[in-house]
């Protein structure tokens, strides 16, 4: 399993003002804790609490679908094209980063095992979309338009854009070539694939784009290039099984939870740094640092209190960004938490060469670059500490489906804890909702004509 070692986030090690005393604040928060998950766990299969991401490890019926359809479709496409943004698309995009082999779709054919390459496009840059038009040959890609609204501006203008040049290379035919992930019932594109009988995977009902990654959001596009989503579910149960611990002395999601909630309500440390010691897990960052923002941020409290408040999180990636950021890390203002993310064993065993042994890098050779980024986290932890700057660390046995799985699905689980100790509803996003709809008035949605003039009034005094 997972471990989270605090030590460095303990007043013990970064001082009084700037630590916490971790046991005595797990004993005066045993009850309430305990509370929060027997009432996550009880509550997750109720109407309206946006909880059922908390059955998905248990989902089998979605990945039976799945991999009936993957291997239909299996050597039919050279590439996988998924359109989708925020909890549509960053989920796929971390833990393909993570599970498949680094420069996967520079690989050829045989070393990808014949499965696709992987794109995602989740933005509307017009250069890049163009620009990734321009690479793929369409008539071989195999569309996952992802939205559960089915109707998100940004990923629903991708689609039009894709779904007529489909059409125009291969006439009817153009269906074969799109798989759309979408709500059961509602929404225009549910409409649509109804219309033009697409294949569609469904968000299930309560499932937030951001808590999504392991329904049929995620696991379709895992199972298309080939991951194994058996191992990747049973990640996921067997953390929510662990987390099922009332105990916060057993409860690795729960302390992380209550300690980030108490540095940043007693002591000022409102920013969360997500660090992980390894490239492939660089896009573990953005999903969280999407997954803490969202969830976290609000302007009312669960009684109407207008209270505005959420720690800020900000991505980061070792050992890269102690050659950017760890200067203000450790000097700056001591406003942070910063998680590191440690890999216990890599996949590969990387020497550096006994060479140039008469000058000042010749103790390098010899050592691994394993031996190495793991050194640098221990030293930039011990640093920070050294300048009382309170740190936890998360270490991953191996970058496997099934680790990959705990960690993101610890850390969903640590979110809702930490939106209830917040007392903030962790599952909604009415601060988006409102740029969406400025957006649909701007671009002249019918039904918005009245927030469209209301808009363009404000526009020009701002
Ligand atoms: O977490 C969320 O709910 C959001 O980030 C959504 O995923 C994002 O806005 C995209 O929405 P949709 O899936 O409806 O296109």
């Amino acid at each position: 399993m997972l471990k989270l070692n605090y030590k460095c986030a303990d007043s013990a090690v970064v001082g009084e003002s700037n630590g916490l005393n971790i046991q005595e604040e797990f004993f005066a928060y045993k009850e309430k804790i305990a509370k929060i998950i027997t009432d996550l766990n009880g509550n997750k299969d109720k109407r309206g609490q946006g909880l059922r991401w908390m059955n998905l490890g248990y989902s089998e019926e979605t990945v039976w679908y799945v991999k009936e359809y993957a291997a239909l479709v299996e050597n039919r496409f050279e590439n996988i094209l998924v359109l989708g943004i925020g909890g549509s698309a960053l989920g796929g995009l971390a833990v393909t980063e993570a599970l498949l082999k680094p420069y996967w779709n520079f690989l050829s054919p045989e070393n990808r095992n014949n499965f696709p390459r992987i794109f995602f496009l989740d933005n509307i840059d017009p250069d890049s979309i163009e620009g990734l038009l321009n690479v793929l040959d369409l008539s071989k890609t195999l569309v996952n338009v992802i939205t559960k609204s089915g109707s998100t501006a940004e990923t629903m203008s991708q689609f039009m854009i894709i779904k007529d040049r489909l059409e125009k290379e291969l006439g009817d035919d153009y269906r074969k070539n799109i798989v759309a992930t979408t709500d059961k019932n509602i929404g225009v594109l549910r409409q649509i694939a109804e219309q033009e009988g697409y294949k569609t995977f469904i968000v299930p009902d309560d499932v937030g784009g951001r808590f999504s990654v392991f329904s049929a959001v995620g696991l379709l596009p895992f199972a298309l290039v080939g991951l194994d989503i058996d191992e990747i579910i049973r990640g996921v149960k067997d953390m929510d099984l662990a987390l099922k611990n009332t105990d916060i002395n057993e409860n690795i999601a729960a302390q992380n939870a209550l300690i980030h909630y108490l540095l940043d309500t007693k002591k000022g440390k409102n920013i969360s740094v997500m660090m992980p010691y390894s490239s492939r897990l660089r896009y573990v960052s953005d999903w969280y640092v999407q997954l803490w923002a969202e969830s976290l941020g609000k302007e009312k409290d669960l009684d109407g209190n207008t209270v505005n408040i959420g720690p800020t999180p900000v991505r980061a990636v070792g050992a890269t960004d102690q050659h950017s950021q760890i200067q203000l890390y450790n000097e700056g203002p001591n406003n942070k938490v910063i998680n590191f993310v440690r890999v216990e064993e890599f996949d590969t065993n990387l020497e550096i060469p006994k060479i140039f042994e008469y000058t000042g890098i010749g103790y390098l050779g010899g050592k691994t670059v394993n031996d190495l980024i793991n050194a640098e986290a221990d030293a930039t932890r011990v640093t920070l500490a050294d300048y009382n700057k309170p740190t936890v660390t998360i270490t991953i046995p191996k970058i496997n489906g099934y680790y990959v799985a705990q960690l993101l699905y610890m850390l969903e689980v640590q979110t809702a804890i930490a939106g209830a100790l917040y007392n903030v509803n962790a599952f909604d996003q009415p601060g988006v909702e409102q740029a969406k709809n400025y957006t649909y008035a701007l671009m002249g949605r019918v039904g918005y004509e009245e927030s469209a003039h209301v808009l363009h009034e404000k526009m020009s005094t701002v």
